[in-house]
């Protein structure tokens, strides 16, 4: 997707070998031009597929979940990483660990809103190693619902995540992949 990938050029700054950081327009401020530009390109690549809810994992996620929730005219669910005071039974849960961070957290989603006859579409901002995403593609399964399919904004395609989910059978649809960060340059994957 050729604006972000100029938002990633002109914004983002490489941290090191291995880590983008996008604070300017994704993970701290947030350009709701570019998110909406985001969920319309979501919903035009999953526009067939019967997408009746939208999943994703707070806080990064939320942003381009939202926009292509309004796009596609569903619901937008995301886990929580703590415990609501409120959520507290009724909830489907999976381990995420974090090889970044180097700690596990548990993620949450109350059965209210996550049904055997969902279809879903699972957003993210980032994949890397991709546990957070087969944590989310988990409570999917747990609830017994349907996954259409997998929008990365940003994948790491030289991390593990986006190969381990295409293996499986996954479609998984970035709309920038990076293939590398050496020399303080962003490569982009050569789109087909
Ligand atoms: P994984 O789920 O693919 O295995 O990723 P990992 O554990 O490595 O990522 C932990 C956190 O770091 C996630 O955000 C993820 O989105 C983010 N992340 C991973 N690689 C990068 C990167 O190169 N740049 C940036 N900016 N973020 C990266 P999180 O902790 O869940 O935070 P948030 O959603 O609240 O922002
Ligand atoms: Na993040
Ligand atoms: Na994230």
């Amino acid at each position: 997707m050729k604006l972000l990938k100029k938002a990633i050029i002109e914004k983002g700054r490489v941290l090191s070998e291995e880590v983008l950081k996008v604070d300017a327009f994704l993970n701290h401020q947030i350009d709701p031009t570019l998110m909406q530009e985001i969920g319309k390109e979501f919903s035009e690549r999953y526009r067939e597929a019967g997408i009746t809810k939208i999943l994703t994992i707070e806080s990064s996620g939320i942003a381009p979940a939202l926009m292509t929730g309004l796009e596609l005219g569903v619901p937008v669910v995301f886990a929580r990483k703590r415990k609501s005071l409120t959520l507290v039974d009724n909830l489907l849960t999976a381990e995420v660990h974090s090889f970044t961070k180097n700690e596990t957290n548990e993620i949450s989603v109350s059965k209210d809103y996550l049904k055997d006859d969902d279809v879903v579409l699972v957003i993210d901002d980032f994949l890397a190693n991709g546990q957070a995403v087969r944590g989310l593609i988990d409570i999917v399964q747990q609830a017994g619902a349907h996954l259409s399919g997998v929008g990365i904004v940003i994948e790491k395609g030289f991390q593990a995540g986006g190969d381990f989910l295409r293996n499986q059978g996954v479609r998984v649809e970035s709309l920038a992949i990076i293939e590398s960060l050496h020399h303080n340059e962003v490569i982009f994957r050569e789109e087909l």
